[in-house]
């Protein structure tokens, strides 16, 4: 089986990527590198002993995206942009990349006759939780920035594409909040400029890279006060998309599949858990909220056991210790 991965050079794709390796799967990365680096190819090849093809191209580039799908059997679609707050600012761009990409590459797998797709969506899609855990059947809510309706759109048009086409297969996977990195230390989440998302200014923060981690909000109605979410290592999630291949494989039509573990960590039991990992001090402040930011999420991952048998194995400490690895590894700090 030949699998594409738009964006497969990426933080989730790369995990990905080694397990559909070790898996036998033929893999075939197609990134344009706007948010990666080609080295990442060497670091799959020493973990898997396998390299896999490599297509430097743009999803919104019919001809190259036409191109490298033939022969393919399913796609795994990572790529875009997912800076959240980066979207609220450059709304044109994300909406560009994001949706018209994706109708750029729906219309490549038309010419192809590619029928099977993955989608990386995010529990973003269900906008300001009203119960807990998330099940998909959830009602979509309304999404707090440009970034979270774009998937949501792009969640629609695969839902039409399906009922246009009872031939085609989406199955569109909503992650929770991936963190941790390859338990190798070679591959990892390594944002340019500072970071958004807490783990990696939390590893930052733990090797000295910056000073403080600041706590946003301290007054939500959760058991300490911070906001909880449903973190969920970056390993077990790339086992998901494995889990997933046979499934968009061998059924038709569209489907939302939560992946997350199903339970929440505060940003307090996130910081204890990194400093016993990492036996290094996270000093923090408390800030106010921050814009956009919901109390608590986690999901109701049951679906995802019933019909990928897919469940997370890992748990915090292993997220934070694979997160430090990757950390001290690229800082210096191990060499
Ligand atoms: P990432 O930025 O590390 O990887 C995305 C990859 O896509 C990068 O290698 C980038 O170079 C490539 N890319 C972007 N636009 C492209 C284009 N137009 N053509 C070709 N390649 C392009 O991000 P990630 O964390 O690995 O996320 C992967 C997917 O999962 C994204 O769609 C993201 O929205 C989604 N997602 C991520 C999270 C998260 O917290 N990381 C959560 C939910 C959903
Ligand atoms: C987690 C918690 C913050 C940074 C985002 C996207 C979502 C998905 C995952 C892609 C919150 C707190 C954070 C900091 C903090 N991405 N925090 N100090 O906001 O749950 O989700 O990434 O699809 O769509 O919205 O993740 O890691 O930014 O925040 O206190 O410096 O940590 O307030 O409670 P979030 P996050």
């Amino acid at each position: 089986m030949k699998i594409l991965l738009t964006g497969g050079m990426g933080f989730i794709g790369s995990h990905t990527a080694t397990v559909l390796l070790e898996a036998g799967y033929e893999v075939v990365i197609y990134d344009n590198l706007c948010n990666s680096n080609a080295s990442v190819l060497d670091s799959l090849e020493t973990i898997t002993g396998k390299r896999p093809s490599f297509v430097k191209g743009d999803i919104r580039d019919l001809t190259a995206m036409t191109a490298a799908l033939t022969g393919i059997d399913a796609v795994v679609h990572f790529a875009g942009l997912k800076a959240v707050g980066e979207s609220v600012a450059k709304p044109i761009e994300y909406y560009d990349n994001n949706v018209h990409g994706t109708l750029v590459l729906l219309e490549a797998m038309k010419k192809t006759g590619v029928k099977r797709l993955i989608f990386s969506s995010s529990s973003t899609v269900y906008g300001t939780p009203t119960t807990l855990p998330l099940t998909e059947e959830c009602p979509t809510g309304t999404p707090t920035n440009p970034y979270g309706r774009s998937k949501l759109h792009i969640e629609e048009i695969l839902a039409d594409v399906c009922i246009s086409d009872p031939d085609f297969s989406a199955v569109c996977l909503r992650y929770f909040n991936p963190i941790g990195a390859h338990e190798s230390g070679l591959i990892g989440e390594n944002p340019n400029g500072i970071p958004n998302n807490l783990l990696p200014y939390v590893a930052r923060v733990a090797s000295g890279t910056l000073e403080c981690l600041r706590v946003f909000g301290n007054d939500y109605p959760t058991p300490d006060g911070t906001g909880v979410r449903d973190y969920i290592h970056v390993m077990d999630l790339a086992e998901g998309h494995a889990k997933a291949l046979p499934y968009v494989l061998n059924h038709k039509g569209w489907i939302a599949i939560n992946l997350g573990c199903g339970r929440g960590y505060s940003v307090l039991e996130v910081v204890k858990a990194f400093e016993k990992a990492s036996g290094r001090k996270v000093p923090y402040q408390i800030m106010p909220r921050r814009d956009g930011d919901i109390a608590a999420n986690w999901a109701d991952p049951k679906r995802a056991f019933e019909l990928l048998g897919w469940k997370a194995e890992r748990n915090i400490d292993d997220m934070c210790r694979d997160s430090w690895h990757y950390e001290a590894k690229r800082s210096g700090i191990e060499a």
